[in-house]
């Protein structure tokens, strides 16, 4: 399934968005300006054919500074004041009427998009209409849980729902494109940017950019609520050494084919498939219709100037139909890297390795000149502007450019039903995506009634709760941790302390002010249950927030001794956007709960959680180390030759911590019963060539109260021509169970999903291979549980 699209096929490539919609609204403007052709052959023929042909006819008109301008996406000025004195946006307006600008970004809001985009169809020689973009990663003016929270939750479609809502939201504020999803896989924690993906796994990363970017986009790319996605960063981002942001990658082209390619190439499935009928249609529609472009070398070539990289694996293996877009000034900065001499040469190699359209660096003004003398060929510039306007036509800005800029409909005008449904979507997404750590003697669930509880911690009362993606958002109605409790308890049960700020520094080097200590322990001594709110702040995660280490603020963990010794059990309630190093007091809590970045419905969440009203579901898409210097730590890592045995000298183990294990592995989580797994059976001792294996397993709840269970599948080559993982993750399914309740689940497995990259042995092209013999597979509650079982695959080694 995941390589399948590998394959070397030509005829399932297929350009997204139906061709046969009627045209909603044509300017007059438009048509005067020679779009006549072009719209009424969309309304007239409907074949994708002719409208290429339309496109290609347009380009004709266009001259050389007006085809570079499409290829250039620059920041929208500040400020509303568009006719005014301001020098930026007089430039803006300029390049706008010369048709000298593709798009832009970080501007929302009707009125003025709306006017910009006027001038460029109604005042441009062409009317070509400009795309409106945004960082918008969870949501728009309702914030849902930030993506490594919401992959927490093990439900892409909570995913798909919560990007359409996110959709909906940013397309009646005047924008058409989410610079979103981030797909890059992340191994190693102290990457400040795990909190933008999905996690540490390739499987789970796949089947979470299908769900975000079918959400972002919907069904049909020229509806009016369809935000354009854009999958980034292309590629191996999520792999800089050390987890410094902005360094270089540098890894097997196996291990980049198999661990960070597949969430990207999973579109790729969704937009090549042949399309058969119309719930197919839809998902082909879903295929991103754009790629973002990393910052850093890959195996020594920046990303943005990596022909293999853009040309090779993206257009001709992968078949990607849409632009490439650069990240912020990522072609620019190949100058910095030392791989471009000065800006126009940084433009030249960006270009002829594949990119389409440059993000602010301004190095695209030199590619009048470079195509001029030769130095770019007129065909790439021309397949750049190319597929740029294939993008705004499978957009429907064509036939519509003014499809999200219509002011009656701004959001939230008159739509009180959808706010209110997307308030209820972002509690219910909050509440999947904690995660329960551990839960001695079942302090958790908290009662309701006759418990004392006192809240300890800098972000208990904080409005802090989106981390990173969120530009604008409506902050006013925030819960916060304290709010979600005060509306469960009466005000006699709860007392909160501050505590101390979450990276103060004046705590790191001197310690806790003595106030907020006493008044914590005070509060400690006279509660049932501390609720300790400890763990990062928004300034602490996102871009360029790499760390070297991974253990809390000393302040921070001051408070949590000085709790410890008034011997009140404690629940620690982390906020993280990535995996801590958890120790002393905190480790030794009662209870322990992730609560990541949850956004809008962050305390009603919590306390649902809390107090038992939802069952906790979620489960770790990373894995918690034991120590930091454990990084990059991640639970499908190659089997070694010697593996660890703690306490035996000379193998696979640190001296002082156990080598590749977890504190809390990828997969973990805890629900409030007694969940336990039957030994799997198999329908076949043997996975047939072409059929598939099916899988069983029974998952009974023991307990007394319902319980939501990831069932997670696993497998492992036992021997293969490469050393292959311990494990890895090849299904899941998140089921309910009612207690005493018992459900078989069901897997089927096929030989696609045993397939590694590997070079054949007549030439050194990496391609998807699939060797029969003896393989593991586990049925379990995480990736460090269950017990194995065998099977076998017969047949000779082939490629897929
Ligand atoms: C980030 C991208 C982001 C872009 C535009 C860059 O610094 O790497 O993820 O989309 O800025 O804001």
């Amino acid at each position: 399934m995941l390589f399948a699209a590998l394959g070397p096929s030509t005829t399932r490539v297929r350009w997204p968005g139906s061709w046969l919609e009627p045209v909603e609204k044509v300017s007059t403007a438009m048509l005067r300006r020679g779009f006549e052709a072009l719209t009424l052959a969309t309304l007239v023929l409907g074949t994708s054919l002719l409208e290429d042909e339309k496109i290609k006819e347009l380009m004709q008109q266009m001259t050389l500074d007006e085809k570079v301008g499409q290829l250039e996406l620059l920041s929208r000025p500040w400020g509303d004041d568009f006719n005014g004195e301001s020098a930026q946006w007089q430039e803006t307006l300029q390049r706008i009427k010369g048709g000298k600008l593709g798009a832009l970004f970080n501007g929302q809001g009707v009125e003025i998009n709306r006017e910009l985009q006027r001038v460029a169809v109604e005042e441009s020689r062409l009317g070509i209409p400009l795309i409106f973009a945004a960082d918008v990663w969870h949501g728009m003016w309702t914030i849902f849980p930030a993506p490594l929270a919401e992959a927490a939750s093990w439900e892409p479609h909570l995913a798909y729902e919560t990007a359409r809502a996110s959709a909906v939201e940013t397309t009646a504020s005047g924008l058409m494109w989410t610079f979103s999803p981030m797909v890059d896989t992340a191994r190693d924690q102290r990457w400040g940017r795990n909190l933008e993906g999905a996690g540490e796994d390739p499987f789970l990363g796949e089947a979470f950019a299908v769900a975000r970017v079918q959400g972002f986009q919907g069904n049909d790319t020229r509806a009016n609520d369809s935000l354009a996605s854009c999958l980034k960063h292309f590629a191996g981002y999520g792999g800089v050494l050390g987890g410094l942001d902005y360094s270089e990658s540098d890894m097997s082209e196996a291990t980049f084919r198999e661990v960070f390619l597949p969430p990207f190439s999973a579109f790729v499935e969704t937009n090549t498939a042949t399309c058969e009928c119309e719930s197919e249609c839809a998902a082909i529609r879903a295929g991103a219709l754009t790629i973002m472009s990393a910052f850093q070398a890959l195996g020594g070539v920046p990303a943005t100037g990596n022909r293999w990289l853009l040309t090779d694996v993206l257009r001709s293996e992968l078949g990607f139909k849409g632009f490439v877009v650069t990240d912020y000034n990522a072609d620019g900065e190949m100058v910095n890297h030392g791989f471009a001499a000065n800006q126009s040469d940084a433009a030249r190699l960006a270009l002829s390795a594949g990119v389409d359209m440059s993000m602010h660096s301004g190095a695209f003004r030199h590619l009048p000149d470079l195509v001029s003398n030769g130095s770019v060929s007129h065909e790439r510039l021309d397949e750049a502007v190319l597929n740029v306007l294939r993008a705004k036509a499978a957009m429907g800005l064509f036939s519509n450019p003014y499809k999200t800029l219509d002011p009656s409909k701004e959001w939230p005008k008159g739509q009180g039903d959808k706010i209110e449904a997307h308030e209820q979507l972002a509690r219910r997404a909050a509440r999947k995506s904690l995660v329960l750590l551990k839960n001695e003697n079942e302090i958790l669930p908290l009662k309701k009634r006759g418990q004392r509880i006192a809240v300890i911690g800098w972000w208990a009362n904080s409005t802090d709760t989106d981390g990173v993606g969120v530009i604008w958002g409506n902050k006013s109605h925030t819960v916060t941790l304290l709010q979600g409790l005060e509306a469960v308890l009466d005000s006699s049960q709860l007392r909160f302390v501050h505590g101390v700020d979450p990276s103060d520094a004046s705590t790191l080097l001197h310690g806790l002010g003595k106030d907020s200590l006493a008044h914590a322990v005070a509060a400690a001594r006279w509660a049932d249950v501390v609720l300790l709110a400890l763990g990062e702040s928004s300034p602490m995660v996102g871009e360029a927030k790499s760390v070297t280490t991974l253990e809390l603020p000393l302040g921070q963990r001051l408070l949590a001794e000085a709790v410890a010794k008034t011997k009140t059990p404690t629940v620690v309630l982390l906020k993280n956007g990535r995996a801590l190093e958890l120790e002393g007091a905190v480790r030794n809590a009662s209870a322990i709960m992730v609560t990541w970045f949850l956004g809008k419905m962050t305390g009603h969440a919590i306390a649902d959680v809390l107090f038992g009203d939802y069952s906790p579901s979620g489960r770790l898409p990373i894995s918690f180390p034991i120590k930091s210097g454990q990084q990059p730590l991640y639970y499908n890592h190659l089997s070694s030759g010697r593996p660890c045995i703690w306490g035996w000298g000379w193998n696979n183990c640190y001296r002082d911590a156990p080598g590749r294990e977890a504190l809390f592995s990828f997969g973990h989580g805890l629900t409030y019963s007694i969940v336990e797994y039957g030994s799997p059976w198999l329908d076949s001792p043997s996975m047939p060539w072409d059929g598939e294996l099916g899988i069983f397993c029974n998952i009974s709840n023991r307990g007394q109260r319902a319980a939501h269970e990831v069932v997670q599948l696993y497998v492992h080559d036992m021997v293969a021509s490469r050393v292959r993982p311990v494990k890895e993750l090849k299904g899941f399914q998140k089921i309910w169970l009612q207690a005493q309740e018992t459900q078989t689940v069901r897997f089927r497995l096929k030989r696609e999903q045993l397939a590694f990259a590997t070079p054949p042995h007549s030439d050194s092209t990496m391609l998807y291979m699939v060797e029969p013999g003896k393989f593991l597979l586990w049925v379990a509650p995480s990736s460090a549980a269950g017990e194995p079982i065998e099977f076998h695959l017969a047949g000779p080694p082939r490629l897929i």
